[in-house]
């Protein structure tokens, strides 16, 4: 655990990469891993992640990219895309209930039960609702991203500075169900990168914690 401890003190969001270094396939395996393995309400994962790497696509979500976040994608190696799916109902719960069947070898009408329960929750959110909430699992992902990739000295950058509208069209989104919640760059610090000498800000754990 003080490793852990310690590797979330050694990350910092990264402001400036270093080109030159790219994370390699394996690590990238791993943190697919990782963000697979990742948490999520009733365990219905309703996102996708895309990946992108060095390709035109990224030219054109830098473009799209708030202030100095142009640079941090353009000399990252990697950029998550954390898409949330808009709307879920009852084909993704399908989807879900039939690998919980498949992976578990449980008959299908052992888990109608649960099927049910989650075909109703989603019935009772409004649309904006059920997006709010599939846009919540898209973030316990992303730190998912975030912690472990500390784990194994790669550097991060969540993002919230782009133009979601701009990102979904470019991914082609909108046809998909989805929507571009959160980003993240993953890479390598660069050494001018002053902010990785900062002290770590957080609230002192008596203001933070209520233990009744
Ligand atoms: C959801 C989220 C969105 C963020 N958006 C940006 C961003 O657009 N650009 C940026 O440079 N940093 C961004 N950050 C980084 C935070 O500012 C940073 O994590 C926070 O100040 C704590 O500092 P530390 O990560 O260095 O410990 C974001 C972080 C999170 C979790």
């Amino acid at each position: 655990m003080n490793n852990y401890i310690e590797s979330l003190n050694w990350r910092y969001a990264t402001k400036k990469y270093d080109a030159s270094k790219k994370v390699s396939d394996k690590d990238l395996e791993t943190l697919k891993d990782a963000v697979r393995l990742s948490v999520s309400s009733v365990g219905l994962q309703p996102y996708k992640v895309f990946i992108i790497g060095d390709t035109d696509i990224r030219k054109q979500l830098i473009e799209a990219a708030g202030g100095n976040n142009k640079n941090i994608i353009a000399d990252s190696s990697y950029l998550f895309v954390f898409a949330n799916e808009v709307n879920p109902g009852d084909t993704e719960v399908e989807n879900y209930v039939k690998n919980i069947g498949e992976t578990r070898g449980i008959e299908p009408e052992n888990l109608k039960g649960f099927s049910d329960y989650i075909s109703g929750f989603l019935k009772g959110l409004t649309p904006e609702q059920k997006n709010a909430w599939t846009i919540k699992q898209t973030y316990i992902a992303l730190s998912t991203l975030v912690n472990s990739a500390a784990v194994l000295k790669i550097d991060t950058t969540a993002m919230e500075g782009f133009n979601a509208e701009e990102f979904n069209k470019i991914l082609g989104f909108d046809k998909l169900g989805l929507n571009a919640a959160v980003i993240a760059a993953i890479g390598y610090r660069h050494e001018e990168d002053a902010n990785q000498h900062l002290k770590k800000v957080r609230k002192p754990k008596e203001e933070l914690f209520v233990t009744i």
